[in-house]
């Protein structure tokens, strides 16, 4: 369905990378709720990989359920991206993207992210190191991509001509956010300027990315754009199964939500829950890393789920991962008594 280099993935939906949000578990969590063909980590600090700093290995860590899996690195022409790169192709990255859109101080004031498309010359040099580096490692077989921003500010609309010159350099799939550095997460992402970014390129899948926070906008989104992949953020913090939605939509080539596409019952969306804290459980590197991330997500999941005030404080005063367990299984059985028996997907379940 969709082609980035040598590698094919089977839906054109990918999971963003989300610092502090999308880490193993919830990789995992959104590939068995089906539609999405790539997810990545969350960005990770080259000299820290290279220094094996404990955080930031537990940030880069990957398994057989969460493949195919690109891994995102930041940093700047003077850090030691392609050595990075080499060590993320030797622990399981699928795919290596460089951050070019990361706007938070602690990155773009002097590491990278954003401030890549402030020096398009320099990041042209650094993606052709990079670029070289994991063609020779991989023998060709792991593609480098890059995922930026439209620009700095609306005075500076780069996107368009580093998309081709980073092409010509070898890049094999350019993301962008419809946004401005200046404007970190607000405001609406501009669609029609990841149009003109597509318009630029030559013959490379350009993914769009920003505000799709519903299946169908996944589908609006190609049609306005042109682009050849959608990448779901914030969205999928609410809704993990909107890859399968959009994917079915796409199937059924529908401009509307069909009938025949899957919506989740309360009951399903509890057992979800629980599924995510099985998986924090797992994956977590503490309990304590684990009870605190899922007292974050309960207040996204719950944006879907009505008034369900006693399970959030249930949740959020859980000083253990069997407590938060206990109290999502009092509400599954509350909502089989009340939805009958619609759970989930039986691959969700086979791990
Ligand atoms: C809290 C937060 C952390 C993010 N961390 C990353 C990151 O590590 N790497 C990255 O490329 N983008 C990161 N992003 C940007 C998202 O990948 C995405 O481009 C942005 O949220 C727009 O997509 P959306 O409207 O679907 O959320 C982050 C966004 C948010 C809100």
């Amino acid at each position: 369905m969709l082609r980035i280099g040598s590698l094919s993935l089977e839906t054109p939906l990918l999971l963003a990378p989300i610092a502090g949000h999308c880490d193993l578990a919830f990789r995992i969590l959104c590939r068995e709720q089906g539609g999405v063909g790539l997810a990545s980590t969350d960005l990770l600090n080259s000299r820290a990989i290279l220094n094996g700093s404990a955080r930031t290995l537990e940030l880069a860590a990957t398994n057989d359920f969460d493949s195919p899996c690109g891994m995102q690195l930041y940093g700047n022409d003077q850090d030691p991206l392609p050595e990075a790169a080499c060590w993320a192709i030797d622990h399981g990255a699928k795919l290596i993207d460089i951050n070019m859109g990361c706007p938070v101080d602690k990155v773009a004031k002097k590491h990278g992210g954003s401030l890549l498309l402030r020096d398009c010359a320099s990041t042209q040099r650094l993606t052709e190191r990079i670029v070289e580096a994991v063609r020779k490692h991989s023998g060709d077989r792991v593609p480098v991509t890059a995922k930026m921003r439209l620009g700095w500010d609306r005075e500076h609309f780069v996107a368009p001509k580093l998309a081709r010159d980073l092409e010509q350099i070898g890049i094999q799939a350019v993301t962008v956010h419809g946004r401005w550095t200046v404007q970190f997460f607000s405001g609406k992402a501009d669609w029609d300027r990841i149009g003109e970014v597509v318009a630029a390129v030559g013959s490379i899948p350009v993914i769009g990315n920003g505000d799709v926070t519903e299946p169908q906008h996944a589908l609006d989104l190609m049609r306005i754009t042109g682009c050849a992949g959608v990448m779901v953020g914030r969205g999928a913090l609410r809704t993990p199964w909107i890859f399968r939605q959009a994917f079915e939509m796409m199937k059924l080539g529908s401009s509307s939500t069909p009938d025949s596409v899957f919506e989740p019952s309360f009951l399903y969306k509890c057992q979800m829950i629980r599924r995510h804290i099985e998986l924090l459980t797992e994956h977590s590197p503490c309990e304590r890393h684990a009870l605190h991330t899922m007292r974050s997500r309960i207040a996204w999941y719950s944006k879907t789920m009505g008034p369900i005030k006693p399970l959030k404080e249930a949740i959020r005063t859980a000083t253990t991962l069997t407590e938060m367990v206990v109290a999502i299984e009092e509400w599954i059985e509350i909502a089989k008594n009340r939805a009958g028996p619609l759970g989930l997907p039986e691959a969700s379940m086979s791990q």
